[in-house]
């Protein structure tokens, strides 16, 4: 469907070196956006750009590190720089901080965590509305990657789902705030896939039983996400703000 295409489209991603985001930048790309691409590990960034261009698609890799508000800025004024103001932002960027319990964390796990996963995307909303609002954008679209720990997690993802449940709660409160700006922000809450980020879990001794408990019996795909995430990038969700949408085999139907 027309809708749904992306042509003249400027996205960024946040955290495309690897996982979701490198999957996600050729997606878009087929689809017809103009695509940039931001991490800290530039060479990983590098190689998709050059993937993506071969293709036939347009695309730039800018260093980026989500924690740093200075790095958000020249992210999104290089973007912008080369594409032209910038249409949706994917704040993807996340981490993990391994298979610890609140009593096995510290501080410095709490602030990795946090700063990546939700500190970045309240900086990355402020620093894309004034974008747009400068640059007097008839609308703008962020969507957020959360996560199903947002409402479900097991033990020992702490603070990983509580960073989820907030960037969830997040996403419904700068829709109600940056409706004014025309700015339509989302959430994508994944099920388990095979990542960096999921690799503890599903690749343990209890991964078997742990995939049993999904209904659809087991992990995703990251071609599973493309359907929801074409359609929050897309004009085809244009009456859509605050919406979580749930990616998971039916896992948060079933106790984790
Ligand atoms: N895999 C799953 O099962 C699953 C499920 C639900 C949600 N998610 C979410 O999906 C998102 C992507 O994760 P993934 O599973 O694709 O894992 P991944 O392969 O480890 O990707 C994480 C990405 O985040 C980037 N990143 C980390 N810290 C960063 C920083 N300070 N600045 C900029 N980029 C940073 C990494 O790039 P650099 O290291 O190069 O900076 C990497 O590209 C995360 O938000 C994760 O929580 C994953």
């Amino acid at each position: 469907m027309e809708t749904f295409r992306l042509e003249n489209k400027n996205i960024v991603i946040t955290g495309a070196s690897s996982g979701f985001g490198h999957h996600f930048s050729a997606v878009l790309a087929k689809a017809g956006a103009r695509v940039v691409l931001g991490a800290r590990r530039i060479d990983k960034i590098e190689a998709r750009v050059a993937e993506i261009r071969a293709a036939g698609g347009e695309a730039l890799g800018v260093t980026l590190d989500v924690r740093n508000n200075d790095s958000i800025n020249n992210f999104l004024e290089r973007a912008e720089q080369a594409f032209g103001p910038i249409d949706v932002v994917i704040n993807n960027a996340g981490v993990q901080a391994g298979a610890k319990t609140y009593m096995m964390i510290d501080a410095a796990d709490w602030d990795f965590v946090m700063e990546t996963n939700l500190k970045s995307a309240w900086l990355m909303a402020k620093a894309y509305t004034e974008r747009v609002v400068k640059n007097a954008q008839p609308g703008g679209n962020i969507i957020n990657i959360s996560s199903i720990t947002d409402t479900r997690t097991i033990k020992g993802q702490f603070p990983y789902a509580v960073s989820k449940g907030a960037l969830t709660r997040m996403t419904e409160v700068l829709a109600l705030e940056a409706a004014k700006y025309r700015i339509r922000v989302n959430a994508l809450a994944p099920g388990y896939i095979l990542t960096d980020v999921s690799r503890l879990l599903l690749e343990s001794d209890h991964a078997a039983e742990f995939i049993n408990g999904i209904p659809m019996r087991r992990v995703g795909e990251f071609s599973d996400l493309d359907g929801p995430l074409l359609l929050l990038a897309s004009d085809a969700s244009s009456y859509m703000t605050g919406s979580v949408l749930v990616v998971d085999g039916g896992h948060i139907c079933a106790s984790l």
